[in-house]
């Protein structure tokens, strides 16, 4: 997913040379999101115009494309006050290539240019007006309008600030958007903001700020700013009331201050730990060092202030260490992150689990009409694994939803539901609109995420930070297992009081106690794996089959193949195994078979003796020391056993194991596989 990087020094003495380098530093940290192309923006030598280098490919071309023009873009000159602005594009409108790429100028002579990540769904409607008035496209982007659009209204209203241009800007704009503007004629300042997309800003000062508030500056109109004009396509553009502020703010009481606009903290951490996240409709403007906060429109429930958050992560856990690759490392994490998610929440000796984050509203989670899971990928299987448990502790129904799907179908959604919103990012487009959807609804939002101040967990009523620590590989894994046991946590807050489940209860904190040293012995399973990769890494396909409580490992495992590998692979639920998928069993079709013993077992035998009946040779993944199950295979994964919830999390590791391995051997880029972004804030 696109990813947009600013910085802003004022009386800060940096050369170009420094300013470049921290620019393609910040979309280096970037780079896990997914992207096509690259671009920064930074002022010419002479002061008088910008320099846009952009290229199509890694951020590395960028870099070096940068370094044979070193001279041209005045390295060695320093500057005290500068605005440079980057950005990472993940294709959606027009191919990836340098004229698509971003920074978007307004017109040759660059008087506005902006970075964007999301969709402007009316830029059509937009562009054809422009065209209109004469403006000239030179890219297919739904970005040029923005930059073209800001230019147009600066050449009728001369007067207005810089951040006024930008609100009447996205009064026109329709979709998704975080923005970053840099202009010529507003030398030093930056103007930002969003809506439906991430966006924030770290702030460096000498010393420790005096405050940990900006406090929000709202249109002098109220409610009025806040009316929504668009292009007719003939004409001009409806003037619209300025928004001038309120009053004058000088939030920092040191002069000399940097900021860094970034998607997302790990861009910003190696300089600061103090950031702003900024929510749908700000608009943060730089003006002589200032930063303020804007609003047009004062909802009921709006806060006075943001808060300065001041971030735990560390870079180093951001970092690839001595792993090959970022998903190795999270992959091999686990032993460490799943305690994370536990440690504070359950304590082993007495028994109890506490979710600070939602324990509020146990009483009503408790009287609701229906749980409802819903989210995308990885974090959709999460809730398929832990659905059957849920369902057994809170003895409620439980609907599981991918949330492109819940939208299409408009499902209905009561006051006396719950839903969760599960997703390792809290960005997903479609799992914050389904949110949105609910929660317009009346029902009780609860957040399961693992970005701390992502839009699904300030958007949720209540939630639960899974711990895993930063995710960085676009494949899923730690994420996951963090996730899996959250939710077997709220099942367990779920029925503390029910006596009858005190054994099951007892049995599965047992389990969950057990899990560190468990999964340390499934990773040493890590060198069988890979012999399993080299047998399996040419074919074309790979069927994994399932039921019960390894279902959810059998699409999440296939999920993994896939977007890994680029391999085909499809979980199969064992018990359809007679309605369809056995005909495609024979001797070269590669199988992965998960046969636990657990109340499915002689299911599950029944599906493993069908498909060697056909001369299949699965490979199975199955329970330590299960001679019966391996006196049908030559190829065993032994994996320790755990109560029958909890097994999920360990089947599901050789997968991960498995489907790394064969990206690599089959040379695929692990941590970014093609096509695909680590945060999908697009539908
Ligand atoms: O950030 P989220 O958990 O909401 O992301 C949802 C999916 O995009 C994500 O899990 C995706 O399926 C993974 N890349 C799979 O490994």
């Amino acid at each position: 997913m696109c990813g947009i990087f600013a910085y802003l020094n004022y009386l800060t003495p940096k050369t170009r040379l420094e300013i470049l380098e921290l620019l393609v530093n910040g979309l280096k940290r970037l780079e896990y999101r997914g992207y096509d192309s690259a671009g920064v923006a930074i002022d010419t030598p002479d002061g008088k115009d910008m320099a846009l280098v952009k290229k199509n490919g890694k951020v590395k071309i960028l870099e070096d494309e940068i370094a044979s023009r070193r001279d041209e873009l005045g390295a060695n000159e320093t500057v005290n006050i500068h605005v440079g602005i980057a950005h990472t594009r993940w294709a959606t409108h027009g191919v990836p290539n340098v004229a698509n790429s971003h920074p978007q100028r307004s017109d040759a002579g660059h008087s506005f240019v902006v970075v964007h990540n999301g969709i402007v769904t009316n830029y059509k409607e937009v562009k054809t007006f422009l065209e209109k008035q004469g403006h000239k496209f030179e890219s297919d982007t739904d970005t040029e309008i923005i930059a073209k659009l800001i230019h147009h209204l600066y050449e009728k209203h001369p007067t207005y600030s810089f951040r006024e241009l930008v609100e009447q800007v996205i009064q026109q704009l329709e979709g998704a958007f975080a923005l970053c503007f840099k202009s010529k004629h507003f030398p030093g300042e930056c103007v930002a903001t969003r809506r439906g997309s991430p966006l924030l800003v770290g702030i460096k000062t000498k010393n420790r700020l005096e405050t940990d508030h900006i406090p929000i500056l709202y249109g002098k109109d109220g409610d009025n700013n806040h009316q929504e004009h668009r292009p007719h396509g003939r004409g001009e553009l409806p003037t619209l009331p300025r928004s001038e502020s309120t009053s004058e703010f000088q939030p920092l009481e040191d002069k000399e201050v940097e900021y860094f606009f970034a998607s997302d903290a790990s861009a910003v951490i190696e300089h600061t730990n103090r950031v702003i996240y900024f929510e749908d409709y700000d608009v943060a403007a730089v003006k002589d060092g200032v930063l303020s906060i804007h609003r047009l429109k004062r909802l009921t429930d709006d806060p006075h202030a943001r808060e300065i958050t001041t971030l735990k992560l560390q870079l180093q856990e951001i970092m690839k260490g001595s792993y090959s690759y970022f998903m190795q490392k999270e992959i091999f994490e686990q032993p460490e992150s799943v305690v994370n998610t536990m440690r504070g929440r359950l304590n082993f000796e007495d028994g109890t689990i506490t979710l600070g984050g939602i324990k509020e509203y146990i009483p009503e989670i408790k009287r609701c009409r229906r749980l409802m899971l819903i989210a995308c990928g990885t974090s959709y299987h999460s809730a398929v694994a832990t659905r059957q448990l849920l369902e057994e502790l809170t003895e409620l129904p439980v609907m599981v939803e991918l949330a492109s799907d819940f939208l299409d179908r408009t499902t209905p959604v009561f006051r006396d539901d719950v839903c969760f919103f599960i997703s390792q990012s809290g960005e997903t487009a479609d799992t914050l609109m389904a949110l949105r959807y609910c929660k317009l609804r009346g029902a009780l939002i609860v957040g399961i995420t693992n970005t701390v101040g992502s839009s699904i967990c300030r958007e949720s009523h209540c939630g639960v930070h899974v711990n895993a620590g930063p995710e960085i590989g676009v494949a899923s894994t730690k994420a996951y297992t963090s996730q899996f046991i959250s939710l077997v946590m709220f099942a367990l807050v779920m029925s503390e009081d029910r006596i009858s489940l005190r054994q099951r209860r007892h049995e599965i904190i047992n389990g969950l106690k057990q899990l560190e040293s468990q999964i340390k012995q499934v990773l040493k399973l890590d060198q069988k794996v890979l012999e399993l990769a080299k047998e399996l890494y040419n074919q074309k396909s790979l069927l994994i089959m399932g039921r019960g409580y390894n279902f959810a490992t059998c699409l999440e495992g296939a999920l993994k193949v896939k977007e890994l590998t680029y391999m085909h692979s499809e979980g199969i639920m064992a018990g359809e195994l007679k309605h369809g998928p056995l005909a495609l069993i024979d001797d070269s079709m590669p199988v992965m078979m998960i046969v636990m013993r657990d109340p499915v077992y002689i299911k599950c035998m029944n599906a493993l003796q069908q498909v060697t009946a056909r001369e299949g040779r699965p490979i199975v993944i199955c329970e330590e020391g299960d001679k019966e199950t391996m006196s049908f295979t030559d190829r065993a994964l032994e994996v320790p056993r755990t109560v029958d919830c909890l097994q999920g999390i360990l089947t599901v590791i050789p997968m991960q194991l498995l489907s790394y391995h064969i990206a690599v051997l089959r040379g695929c880029n692990v941590d970014c596989p093609r096509n695909l972004a680590k945060s999908v804030t697009v539908e």
